[in-house]
């Protein structure tokens, strides 16, 4: 008789810093690197830009939470434009380090699961191209803690043309893009409730894909 042995996939935590461990986003010189996403000027200036923008709208006085920030490479540059700013992510060397590069009275690290843990008060959450690595039941366990927010910046990288939207994957550090899907948290399974949303930037990759970052009014 054979026993088939279940596969439990890997808990994210470990997934993620396994990631940043080999390397898996490039930057083979960097000590935490969150992928060209997070560095090509053609790709982060114009978000850089839009957000700004819608910030400053505000006069500046939008309290921030970025979840999955990453190497903070594209959160430095929002981090003046807000009233204070909590950065979250689940690899801890990288809140570490983010924590000895990253200066000012209003910014805060935190090491924490978005998926599982409480998150902070905020007016405004940013989450870039973080739901496009994860499965679709913690896409929906952070949309459930997102009711409080009053604005969402979401950023994903999804195909160009017609696709089949939340094709469930397990998390890992390529997205949804070779199953020809990408997240769109409007449509099944989410169906997420919002008053208004905006599309603020959208930066065509390549004939396949685009990122696009729209703006959702909770
Ligand atoms: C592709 S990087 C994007 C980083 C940053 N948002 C940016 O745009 O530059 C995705 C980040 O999400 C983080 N992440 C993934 N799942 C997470 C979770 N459940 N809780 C907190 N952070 C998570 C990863 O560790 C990684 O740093």
């Amino acid at each position: 008789m054979t026993s088939k042995k279940s596969k439990d996939p890997w808990p994210t935590k470990a997934v993620m810093e396994q990631i940043y461990q080999e390397h898996f986003w490039g930057g083979e010189d960097s000590d935490f690197y969150s992928g060209e996403g997070s560095h090509d000027t053609k790709i982060i200036q114009p978000y850089i830009d839009a957000v700004i923008l819608f910030l400053k709208s505000h006069n500046n006085q939008l309290s921030v939470c970025d979840l999955g920030c990453g190497d903070f490479n594209v959160g430095k540059e929002l981090v003046p434009f807000a009233k204070a700013y909590v950065a979250i992510d689940i690899v801890e060397g990288l809140i570490e380090r983010n924590r000895q590069l990253f200066n000012a009275d209003h910014l805060t690290f935190k090491c924490q699961d978005i998926a599982q843990d409480d998150l902070p008060k905020a007016n405004c959450v940013i989450i870039r191209q973080v739901f496009q690595h994860l499965s679709n039941q913690e896409i929906q366990q952070i949309l459930d803690k997102l009711t409080d927010y009053k604005y969402l910046i979401l950023t994903e990288h999804i195909p160009i043309g017609n696709f089949t939207p939340n094709v469930d994957i397990i998390a890992n550090s390529q997205n949804r893009l070779k199953h020809h899907s990408g997240v769109d948290v409007l449509v099944e399974p989410f169906n997420f409730v919002v008053k208004e949303f905006e599309v603020i930037n959208e930066v065509l990759l390549d004939d396949n894909s685009r990122i696009m970052t729209t703006l959702f009014t909770l």
